[in-house]
């Protein structure tokens, strides 16, 4: 934390530092935020929204962009998004749109923000009609990720960024994986030198699949949607509130794990395996409280269709994925009745 204030004087970005963040995330770590800054020269602004996925709305950017306007008087900006997915999300729009772009930084303080939402430049805010629906692709200055954020965040809130983290292990890094199945009580009881290490290794694939693929152009970063077909349907179908996104994701890996084995992609027992890692951190196995039809149909409109043929990533191993078209429905539903 101590290398916070000195490495934005280095990205020489701005003298002011106009932090959007929510009042809880204030309260536990302002002080300690404003102090390293002011220390290096800085001044701080502190911007509050409410704590809820709905602060990630337009009229909630017009708001902070009128405010930060009249801030803005002869200084030399940088916006910072103190918190989880939402700020970042809401904090790297409207840093991508005011004057047609300010530096921005990205201090994540919960796991899921620190391994995904914080790297790879998408900015959104969320419609009526869905989510995520207005963005832009904004890289941040610094990403600063610090795992002592983490050690307030409740117990399933934490579990619901090890989805991700375990996603990371399935998709690309067998040694994660086995690392989760391992030291997974070690994590669950905030062990830093191992959450750092999930950090640090999430990150840097979460980084390296962005950079061959920023826009989503080349069909490259579509590995890291695994799990998110089915995922998406649980977590729309439900009203975003019976599962949170990584309870969702969870459930939705563990769909396209069965696809991939009833495509002989890849063994049964490795859906066992991730079976078994969820349940010990009490993330759902089994889909209780949406129902089956709903999924099926909000599955169709997954931004991974093209046309009426849909397009999953499968598993052809730990570590290795397949991305594989017109899968026929009747897998999808048999792999999806496993689940109930
Ligand atoms: N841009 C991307 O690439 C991307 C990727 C994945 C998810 N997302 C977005 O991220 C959002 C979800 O992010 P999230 O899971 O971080 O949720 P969140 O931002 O809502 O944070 C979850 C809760 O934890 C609290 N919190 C944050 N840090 C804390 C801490 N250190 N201690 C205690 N409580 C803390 C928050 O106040 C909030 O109540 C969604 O809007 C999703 O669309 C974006
Ligand atoms: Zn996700």
């Amino acid at each position: 934390m101590n290398f916070l204030g000195r490495q934005l004087i280095k990205l020489n970005i701005g003298k002011d530092a106009y932090i959007i963040t929510n009042a809880l995330i204030k309260r536990k770590f302002g002080d300690l935020i404003s102090r390293n800054l002011k220390k290096s020269g800085l001044k701080v602004k502190f911007k509050t929204v409410p704590d809820t996925e709905k602060s990630k709305s337009i009229t909630r950017s017009a708001a902070i962009i009128k405010d930060l306007a009249a801030f803005d008087r002869q200084k030399r900006l940088f916006i910072v998004a103190l918190g989880g997915g939402v700020i970042g999300d809401l904090a790297g729009f409207v840093a991508s749109i005011y004057k047609r772009g300010v530096p921005f930084v990205q201090i994540p303080t919960t796991l899921l923000a620190q391994v995904d939402s914080s790297i790879g430049g998408k900015t959104a805010v969320d419609l009526e009609i869905g989510k995520n629906l207005v963005g832009s692709f904004y890289q941040p200055r610094l990403v600063f990720s610090d795992v002592e954020f983490l050690k307030t965040l409740g117990r399933r809130q934490l579990c619901a960024g090890l989805a991700e983290v375990i996603k990371y292990g399935l998709i690309k890094d067998r040694a994660l994986f086995a690392l989760m199945e391992k030291d997974y009580k070690k994590v669950l009881s905030f062990n830093p030198g191992v959450l750092d290490q999930i950090v640090i290794r999430c990150s840097r694939i979460k980084a390296k699949v962005v950079s061959l693929d920023e826009k989503e152009e080349r069909g490259l970063r579509t590995i890291l949607n695994f799990g998110h077909t089915i995922g998406h349907a649980i977590e729309a179908s439900g009203g975003y509130k019976g599962y949170n996104h990584g309870e969702a994701v969870a459930l939705g890996i563990l769909v396209a794990a069965d696809i991939s084995a009833y495509c002989r992609l890849t063994k049964r027992s490795v859906v066992e395996r991730i079976e078994k890692l969820f349940s010990s951190l009490s993330l759902p196995t089994k889909i209780k409280k949406v129902s089956f039809c709903k999924i099926i149909n909000a599955h169709y409109h997954d931004k991974k269709f093209i046309g009426r043929k849909n397009r999953f990533v499968l598993l052809s191993g730990i570590g290795k994925t397949k991305i594989v078209e017109d899968v026929p429905l009747e897998i999808i539903k048999k792999a999806l009745r496993n689940r109930f």
